[in-house]
């Protein structure tokens, strides 16, 4: 850890670090020509925004407002539609609705969105029917496709990565800054799908709640409260793939500071998250707020240890720590590391991702996720962290706005046998509209319940 705090950082020391779940690619040559080509290109995220996140993200750590962050578990290029995105800002909308109405606090809405496309993967190969062949790693690296052509690392890959997050960026952002995200129109986030939901009369009520809230105010006060105006829907992406977040990153000299311009908010994964490892390298340089997964094989001193290269400023906004354990070893395992952070004083954002902890593979082969154990661990989650004294700062789902069945339960009472009718995801298994709203309606719930 010494050695890496005295040793000078640049947007490539990360280099001299083992560097985990990076591709092979056969041509170098193409992968310096289209990293030059990426550096040339303007950024994606301005670090004015960036900045603006890392206050607002200090705000929740002081239980001022609460984070919703959540999307796919990997973007793929071919969803790169009207359609899926509008329904993914939608249904983030709606959480956030349903979230600010009953918690009573303002909501920070993070995508993992425009650059979610490198995914780690807990084997290099993958074997059917006798054929191995590289694992699938993420439309920015390889295709999903069994063949030894998809499946080669392809440079070229990275520049469409780029261009995919920048088309993404830009409708997300005309959307929000056309009005989208403004509460005076909850109707243009509606998703037809809600009518037929067995949630929609209780969705309607909280949207006719706020409806008259807000024409309450703004009759007391004259005034109209508007939101459109302002940035508030930000992006966050796995920094996994250290040639391409290099590429992106720029010195700003009013600034003073390196960022990551690819991203707002982007976070370490769990299996590259070694304090000694070329991830935290890269990551401790630049100025973003920067989040690490913490799951079952973090021990107290590896925690601090990162908490110290990552933070050591020791300022609140820069460090959260999405803890994703699992509903069956959050009870053991979460107070230790909370109490050890305490401790030693370190100052963190504490968010949960009650998504990754628990997968399981049906009878039938396939990755799924249950709706109750998903919840049980968030309402774990709260309840540790409220007898800890310490603050849930927010929550984090793999989620889409579609009509995916990819994880069991929810009010439809989804089971295994179900998952066959439209299960789309290449990695993870995520929540669909229906099960993503009903989970804000549950968070709020518990609250109520208190
Ligand atoms: C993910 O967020 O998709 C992921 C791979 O998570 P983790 O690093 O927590 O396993
Ligand atoms: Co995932």
């Amino acid at each position: 850890m010494e050695r890496q705090l005295s040793q000078k950082w640049q947007p490539d020391s990360w280099q001299s670090h083992a560097a985990d779940q990076q591709p092979l690619y056969a041509d170098t040559a193409a992968v310096t020509r289209v990293l030059d080509a990426i550096r040339c290109l303007p950024p994606l995220v301005t670090c004015g925004e960036v900045d603006k996140l890392r206050g607002q993200l200090a705000a929740a750590g002081r239980g001022e407002c609460f984070v919703l962050q959540g999307g796919d578990c990997a973007e793929s290029f071919d969803e790169c539609t009207t359609e899926p995105i509008a329904n993914k800002l939608k249904i983030l909308l709606q959480m956030s609705l349903v979230l600010v109405h009953g918690l009573q606090k303002r909501v920070l809405r993070v995508g993992r969105i425009a650059g979610q496309y490198a995914k780690p993967r807990s084997a290099d190969v993958e074997t059917r029917n006798g054929i191995t062949l590289p694992s699938y790693r993420g439309d920015i690296i390889n295709r999903a496709g069994f063949t030894a052509a998809e499946r080669a690392a392809n440079p070229e890959l990275l520049l469409r990565g780029y261009e995919h997050a920048a088309l993404t960026l830009n409708y997300v952002r005309a959307l929000v800054d056309g009005g989208f995200a403004d509460l005076h129109h909850p109707e243009l986030w509606h998703l037809d799908f809600v009518r037929h939901s067995p949630l929609e009369a209780e969705y309607r009520r909280i949207v006719q709640a706020i409806e008259d809230s807000l024409n309450f105010m703004e009759t007391i006060s004259g005034q109209r409260l508007s939101e459109s105006g302002s940035v508030d829907f930000y992006t966050s992406h796995e920094g996994l793939h250290l040639l391409y977040e290099q590429a992106q990153t720029q010195f700003v000299a009013e600034a003073g500071r390196w960022y990551n311009l690819a991203t707002h908010f982007p976070w370490i994964g769990m299996r590259t998250a070694d304090v000694a490892g070329a991830h935290v390298e890269y990551f401790r340089g630049i100025a973003n707020p920067i989040a690490v997964k913490v799951g079952p094989f973090m021990n107290s001193e590896q925690l601090l240890a990162l908490c110290e290269v990552l933070n050591p400023d020791n300022e609140l906004g820069r460090l959260t720590l999405i803890h994703r354990f699992g509903a069956t070893r959050i009870n053991k395992q979460l107070p230790v590391l909370v109490e050890a952070v305490r401790k030693a004083g370190r100052r963190v954002l504490w968010i949960c991702d009650p998504m990754h902890g628990n997968t399981e593979i049906t009878a039938s082969g396939l990755k799924t996720r249950r709706f109750e154990n998903i919840l049980e661990e968030l309402e774990a989650a709260f309840t540790l962290h409220e007898q800890l004294g310490s603050i849930l700062a927010g929550v984090h789902f793999e989620l889409t706005g579609d009509d995916v069945t990819e994880c069991t339960g929810g009010a439809r009472g989804l089971t295994d046998t179900d998952l066959q009718r439209a299960y789309k995801s290449q990695v993870d298994p995520r929540l669909n509209y229906e099960q993503a709203l009903e989970m804000a309606m549950r968070i709020v719930a518990r609250k109520a319940r208190k």
